[in-house]
């Protein structure tokens, strides 16, 4: 079977990473982890974008050579992944040369195809974003993403024919609902093809840290189109058939590529016409998720409001603030970070309901049944485990589309409704006259939480563990063990 092919977008390697950047590949996680969970193969992809002129610049500003900067930079974005237990396959940085060869010889091969020619460039350029814009487009002159002033520029350039594939684009987009998500970012990405395409300036004659256009050393490659052809390279591929790796037919096309809403436009309308020019089959979904906000304010330079997500791991925990960020704000809408929000979720949700269930359901079992329960096999169908076994199909219904809000939701109502059970059930009072039954209960109870433990862990894979520890989980006896949320 093809492996689920998930990417997160490479990162700019100008800053370290915050919980913007820590979002997106959360999600991938979660998502690449729940199709393991389902016995199918996942292949995560990350990485960093390490080139184009304002990379050049900080790195300058800070006293280094370029690429010594990214090397450090991008490190930084592993170290997080690995702090937030990121399980991911494969990580590319744009300067590596498995990616830089590949997309030389995708630019000669659309330069040879007439997909890109040479021709003049005029417009307003905003270097933080790394993108062209229009006079029309421009705020007061300046970039309306960034707010920095758009620099004019006026020089030869390589363009791809971005215009030749409009109609393409739009007939993509109709026969395929699943493509551009959520539907209402897709109507305006249809809306902005429909109104014109103009052909993308695909190369810069005065940066230099970049891929160099191929014969022409006084051109390199524009970072977009640079970096877009991560999705492809990483994966093996080349247009040289030789050189294309035997991989590449099981990774591509992904499956899903996750972006936030602001680089929505790159992957939604111009890497699926590079992809067309170079006749390859587009990837499944492309899913932009919404911005956070950071109590009630935009995170900027200037305010220093920046989250760093190693901070929130020291004060709350992998688990939480992997939980909190999925559970807060429905996937694709704009959100509002507050350290309060999540300290409260941290209690009521995950000390109150959730480790304590747990730490209930074990410690009775090690009172009342010595830490041991028997298999009741014919007892199943009765049991509430069974009726729950079905809520999975529902899970994996809300997690493919990307709800995971609504997972969450999900798993909270079974958790409360277990909750419930235990105080209407109250086996602490029937133990002494019906142990068998007090017996069954539990077992029941132990079942349920096993299968919850595995609803939670593309979410919270730490928690998962443990509870699965003192579930028994491996012929160990049920015991409970330290409060899986301490209180805070
Ligand atoms: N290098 C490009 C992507 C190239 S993909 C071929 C880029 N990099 S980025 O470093 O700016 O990070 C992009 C990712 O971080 C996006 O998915 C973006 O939405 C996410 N976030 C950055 N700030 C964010 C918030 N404040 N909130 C949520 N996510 C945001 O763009």
């Amino acid at each position: 079977m093809k492996s689920f092919y998930i990417t997160t977008p490479l990162y700019y390697v100008n800053a370290p990473p915050h919980i913007g950047h820590a979002y997106t590949t959360l999600a991938a996680d979660v998502l690449a982890r729940w199709h393991r969970l389902r016995g199918r193969k996942a292949h995560l992809l990350t990485g960093t974008d390490e080139h184009g002129a304002n990379i050049e610049k900080i790195a300058r500003e800070a006293g280094k050579d370029p690429r010594q900067w990214a090397d450090e930079m991008s490190e930084r974005f592993r170290a997080l992944w690995g702090a937030l237990g990121v399980r991911y396959d494969d990580f590319i940085r744009t300067t590596e040369p498995r990616h830089e060869r590949p997309v030389q010889q995708v630019f000669e091969v659309l330069l040879r195809k007439g997909d890109i020619y040479k021709g003049t460039y005029e417009g307003w350029y905003c270097l933080p974003c790394e993108n062209f814009w229009e006079q029309e487009d421009l705020v007061r002159g300046s970039c309306p993403v960034h707010g920095k002033t758009a620099e004019k520029i006026q020089e030869e350039s390589y363009f791809f024919r971005l215009s030749r594939y409009q109609d393409p684009l739009l007939e993509h987009y109709r026969d395929h609902p699943d493509f551009l998500k959520p539907s209402f970012r897709a109507s305006e990405v249809t809306n902005f093809v429909q109104s014109g395409l103009k052909d993308l300036s695909v190369s810069r004659a005065k940066v230099r840290w970049g891929i160099g256009v191929p014969g022409d050393g006084r051109h390199t490659i524009y970072v977009w189109f640079d970096a877009l052809l991560n999705y492809i390279t990483a994966a093996g591929y080349s247009p040289v058939p030789h050189e294309r790796s035997p991989r590449f037919e099981d990774h591509w096309p992904a499956e899903v590529h996750l972006v936030g809403k602001e680089i929505f436009r790159f992957h939604a309308v111009i890497w699926p016409a590079m992809l067309m020019a170079l006749d390859l089959p587009l990837p499944g979904t492309v899913f932009a998720h919404g911005w956070w906000t950071v109590e009630g304010e935009k995170m900027s330079k200037s305010k220093g409001n920046f989250i760093d997500p190693q901070e929130m791991i020291r004060e709350f925990g992998v688990d939480a603030f992997r939980y909190y960020l999925f559970r807060e704000v429905p996937f694709g809408q704009d959100g509002d970070f507050s350290r309060r929000a999540l300290k409260s979720r941290y209690n009521a949700e995950l000390a109150n309901d959730l480790g304590n269930l747990l730490s209930r359901v074990a410690q009775m079992v090690e009172n009342f049944c010595a830490g041991r329960l028997p298999y009741r096999p014919k007892m199943q169908e009765d049991f509430l485990t069974g009726e729950l076994a079905k809520k999975t199909q529902v899970l994996e219904a809300s997690i493919e589309g990307l709800a995971f809000s609504q997972a969450l939701d999900t798993i909270w109502e079974v958790i409360r409704r277990l909750n419930q059970r235990v105080d209407r059930w109250a086996p602490w009072e029937k133990v002494k006259g019906d142990p068998d039954r007090v017996a069954f209960f539990l077992f029941d109870m132990v079942s349920s939480l096993r299968l919850l433990s595995d609803w939670i862990s593309p979410f919270m894979p730490q928690a998962a563990q443990d509870m699965q520890a003192q579930l028994g989980e491996g012929g160990r006896p049920i015991r409970k063990g330290p409060p899986l949320f301490p209180r805070k």
